[in-house]
């Protein structure tokens, strides 16, 4: 019988440092080979996914808070000298987070990674959210902390639809760049220890998406605890807990965790997006990524 051979682990091409980002710490971190990595742009549903493999490590514990058990490692505070020994004393199956791109990671082939995407319209709805509610405490960890490579990150733009065309037309301003991250995930979609999930398809079924996050991780679910970790997933149940899940229990945004887990809902920008916008943001989706993918991008599995 022929033995399936695992395709290369794309290699490391560049580092990313900007206000939030470090990219240089997966460089010094050691992988285990039970290892999640939860990868998203942002504003995508990392914190949910973050809760779904939570809930699936520990079974449905309620008191799971994965906003401790599982940091952002590339976000450049704390620095990386006080992460990493946290993230190498953590003695459960581990799952951490990431912002980037997949050629500015490392990705290790005895990992499992999770890329999560949402259409940019209601990441970015959801990042001014985050952005605008943001407090002086956020302000000061992310531009006034040492190690801030490039300029600062300037208050959100009141004005909705000017930071949406800010964003699109300056690619993925004030973050860091969009097309580029989604295309790098969907290269390497079909490397067996890479699972894509869309936003769209979690709020479309979600007992089914979780069964086959569970597959892919090798975790055997306990039917009696199946329902209650569906329930600990649910917005709803988040919202109520939502200290547990948010980073840091909420502490930088006005309004605490509350503001975080926002709404929970897409296609809010139908109401302010012009059509012009919608037809350049769509245009732009599809010579950024082809046909295929911006179709997956903009509405899950059941669009391609
Ligand atoms: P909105 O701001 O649109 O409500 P991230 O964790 O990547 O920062 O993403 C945050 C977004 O995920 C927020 O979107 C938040 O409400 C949403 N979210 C978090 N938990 C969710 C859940 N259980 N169901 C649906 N959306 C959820």
């Amino acid at each position: 019988m022929a033995t399936k051979l695992w395709p290369a682990a794309p290699m490391k091409r560049r580092e990313m440092h900007n206000h939030h980002m470090d990219s240089t710490i997966w460089n010094d971190f050691a992988f285990r080979d039970d290892d999640v990595i939860i990868a998203t742009y942002g504003k995508s549903g990392t914190t949910w996914m973050q809760q779904i493999v939570g809930q699936l490590i520990f079974a449905g514990d309620p008191d799971v808070t994965v906003a401790e058990l599982s940091p952002w490692l590339d976000l450049r505070v704390p620095p990386k000298e006080v992460k990493l020994p946290a993230v190498e004393a953590q003695t459960h199956r581990r799952f951490l987070k990431t912002h980037l791109p997949v050629d500015a990671l490392v990705v290790d082939h005895i990992a499992r990674y999770i890329y999560v995407a949402r259409d940019g319209r209601d990441v970015i709805w959801s990042m001014h959210n985050h952005h605008a509610n943001a407090n002086q405490a956020w302000y000061a960890a992310i531009n006034d902390s040492p190690g801030r490579v490039g300029p600062p990150i300037p208050p959100a733009d009141p004005d909705l639809r000017r930071y949406f065309r800010t964003w699109l037309d300056e690619d993925g301003a004030p973050f860091w760049p969009f097309w580029d991250h989604v295309r790098s995930w969907w290269a390497i979609k079909e490397l067996p220890n890479v699972l894509l999930v869309h936003y769209e398809d979690l709020k479309r079924d979600l007992p089914g998406e979780m069964r086959r996050i569970a597959d892919f991780l090798g975790i055997q679910v306990d039917p009696a605890r199946f329902p209650a970790m569906v329930e600990h997933c649910g917005f709803a149940w988040m919202k109520a807990n939502a200290g547990k899940a948010a980073p840091l229990g909420g502490v930088f945004w006005d309004g605490g965790a509350e503001t975080f887990i926002n709404k929970g809902i897409n296609g809010r920008w139908r109401d302010t997006l012009t059509l012009r916008d919608v037809t350049d943001y769509e245009t732009r989706s599809v010579a950024e990524l082809g046909p295929v993918c911006a179709r997956w991008l903009a509405g899950g599995s059941r669009a391609v």
